[in-house]
């Protein structure tokens, strides 16, 4: 496995395998890597001839300073977990790199960002569409894998390649739980013990709120149900539930066709905001 640190390096790297015919697939993530990201990769490894992972954890997304300042940094022991999957090359810029100056560029998603983390995180998708288009131009992959985990940012992107034709296949792969059904994330790790013992309790809310939904009750009755989960862990704190559309995330006055609805869900555990979702 090969480590870049600047796009000139990658794209000497790529430039000939791809004229070779050979297909690229690609896994963008922040680091701090989990069972989560690395299925990504086996799913890439598994369509493609390369598979090139980029590490980044990248600013302009980050909407609140602490959030960025407790970001996990762990190359090394990043690094090897890909190696093990058998990761080709990694792309680990600076922020100098990736941005000698800061842009400028703002980019609307419209709709699609004045509903859950849109509203909640201003300014975070155009950060990630930023940094998604940039990191697709140096690695012009041929097919990119992202997690359902974040389905909101599936639909940013969805966007962007549809808007500004990026020529690759969008794939989107399924939640990777732990054991006890907390979803996998790399903010996991900014738990405490007490806080990660109840931290499933957040996914154990999404199920509720399914079971209401699926014997016919109205949204109102799946909200109150959540809210009365959480209510009994004094330490979350509830920032949204949300019953939408799995593609366009907008709300919806009852459940759609099966696979068609999503249970988006953000709460905050102590300082640590931790987000979920369930599609039905
Ligand atoms: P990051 O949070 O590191 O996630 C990288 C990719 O891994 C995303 O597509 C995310 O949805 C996926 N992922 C995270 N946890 C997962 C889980 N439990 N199961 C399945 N997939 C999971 O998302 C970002 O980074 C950034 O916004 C990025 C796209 C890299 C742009 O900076």
């Amino acid at each position: 496995m090969q480590l870049y640190e600047t796009i000139t390096g990658l794209r000497q790297a790529l430039d000939p395998q791809r004229k070779a015919g050979v297909s690229i697939g690609f896994v963008p993530t922040m680091g701090a890597l989990h069972a989560g990201h690395l299925a990504l990769v086996e799913a890439s490894k598994a369509r493609n001839d390369l598979t090139v992972c980029s590490i980044f954890v990248n600013p302009t997304q980050f909407n609140n300073p602490d959030d960025l300042a407790r970001y996990p940094h762990t190359l090394e022991a990043d690094c090897q977990l890909l190696e093990a999957v058998g990761c080709d090359l990694v792309f680990a810029p600076s922020v100098e790199e990736m941005y000698p100056g800061s842009p400028v560029l703002r980019l609307d998603f419209g709709e699609l960002e004045t509903v859950l983390e849109g509203a909640f995180r201003p300014g975070h998708f155009n950060g990630v569409g930023i940094v998604v288009s940039k990191l697709f131009n140096i690695v012009q992959p041929d097919r990119a894998y992202f997690g359902q985990k974040d389905l909101q940012q599936v639909a940013v992107v969805r966007r962007l390649i549809r808007d500004l034709g990026f020529p690759l296949e969008l794939v989107r792969m399924p939640i990777v739980r732990e054991t006890d059904g907390l979803a996998m994330s790399s903010r996991n790790r900014n738990l405490s013990p007490a806080e990660r013992q109840v931290a499933p309790a957040l996914h154990q809310a999404l199920n509720k709120a399914r079971a209401v939904l699926q014997e016919e009750g109205p949204i109102e009755a799946a909200k109150i149900a959540v809210n009365d989960y959480l209510q009994a862990y004094s330490a979350f704190r509830l920032e949204y539930f949300e019953v939408t559309n799995a593609e366009t995330l907008q709300p919806v006055e009852q459940l759609q066709a099966p696979g068609a609805t999503a249970l988006c869900i953000a709460a905050y555990l102590g300082q640590t905001r931790l987000i979920d979702n369930l599609i039905v």
